[in-house]
């Protein structure tokens, strides 16, 4: 039995030195000091020794059994630091390689334009407030004075959900919902922005476009206050030297109505493509708000007035930036959007 203990001993002891991975230690532990293992055995075995013979073959096993556990755990921790080592090698990084680019977007011409006037507003005390987009026939038309049949309705080709809701054609919904919120409060003075849809697809035409409409009403609103606020506006976004051109026209919810041209900014007014020779480019329906639709939506035509304002965002957006065709705004070609990445 001593053989087999010095023998179990040294063929141990070889194989943890021999071991190189982490795992095969755990092996070589379990083949000798596991439950089944060649020393545990000869442990079990103790009990069918003679009273003498005991306790001598009792220690000679427990030695070897440290002796085992001790090279183990030294083994056991030198094959963790050389395993440490390996991977930190594996995973070291080269700090002075070239970093990956990170790939920048860029705004959308839209939305500089929308964010360039609701700055310019709210620097003269406006807010910028929005409505829904799914709209009832009763705000987007009834409320600003377009009765059903009303034939100024046909001029907005629109996309009907049902009888009582359809997809808004114009932000000026959103003049009846500022009003029926604020019954009789003044002043009032807010800017929407906002997505608007009309049956419609061609060059200059996209089913979807958007359009930011004004609305002040307080006592004593003229329409010197119109003019002045849309001379401001459209110098601001246009450039210094813009000039106006009121024209009547007819909005059932503005009494009176203008269209409002600007000076072409292309050929200041001489005469180009872009203005078909006639110096000016038409670019806002505005208007001093009529009694009934002030009337309608609770505010008293003998004591209030007030002044409204509406033009398509894709249209100044077009101008500013140069764009021939409207659907390049809604296409998301990385190509095209990437061309506004500039600092201005
Ligand atoms: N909502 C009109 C349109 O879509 C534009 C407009 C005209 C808005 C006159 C106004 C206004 O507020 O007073 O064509």
């Amino acid at each position: 039995m001593e053989e087999q203990v010095s023998k179990i001993l040294k063929n141990a002891l070889q194989e943890i030195e021999q071991a190189k991975e982490l795992k095969i230690l755990e092996d070589v532990k379990v083949k000798y000091l596991g439950k089944k293992g060649e020393l545990t055995a000869l442990l079990k075995m103790m009990g069918g020794l003679s009273n003498e013979e005991r306790p001598k073959m009792g220690s000679l096993v427990n030695s070897a059994k440290s002796e085992i556990e001790e090279k183990l755990e030294v083994k056991e921790m030198s094959l963790q630091s050389e395993e440490l080592a390996k991977k930190l090698e594996s995973e070291r990084i080269d700090v002075t390689l070239p970093a990956t680019k990170a790939r920048r977007g860029s705004k959308h011409p839209l939305n500089r334009v929308i964010e360039e006037i609701e700055d310019l507003f709210v620097s003269m005390g406006y807010d910028v407030v929005s409505g829904p987009e799914l709209e009832t026939d009763e705000y987007c038309f009834e409320r600003l004075n377009l009765p059903k049949g009303h034939p100024a309705r046909d001029m907005q080709d629109s996309f009907y959900i049902s009888p009582e809701y359809l997809l808004r054609t114009q932000t000026s919904a959103v003049q009846a919902r500022t009003m029926m919120a604020n019954k009789e409060k003044t002043p009032i003075r807010v800017i929407v922005p906002g997505k608007t849809f009309r049956r419609e697809d061609d060059a200059t035409h996209s089913h979807q476009f958007n359009q930011v409409e004004g609305l002040v009403v307080d006592e004593n609103i003229s329409f010197a206050d119109l003019k002045g606020t849309l001379e401001i506006f459209m110098k601001h976004m246009l450039g210094e030297n813009t000039e106006l051109r009121f024209r009547p026209s007819y909005f059932p919810f503005t009494e009176p109505s203008y269209e409002v041209d600007v000076s072409c900014f292309k050929c200041g007014g001489k005469g180009c493509n872009l203005c078909k020779q006639t110096g000016w480019i038409e670019l806002l329906g505005a208007g001093i708000v009529h009694p009934n639709v002030l009337k309608m939506n609770g505010y008293d035509p003998e004591k209030y007035s007030g002044f409204a304002f509406g033009t398509g965002l894709d249209r100044l957006a077009m101008f500013k930036y140069g764009i021939t065709d409207i659907r390049l705004l809604y296409g998301n070609d990385i190509r095209f959007l990437t061309q506004f990445d500039r600092k201005d």
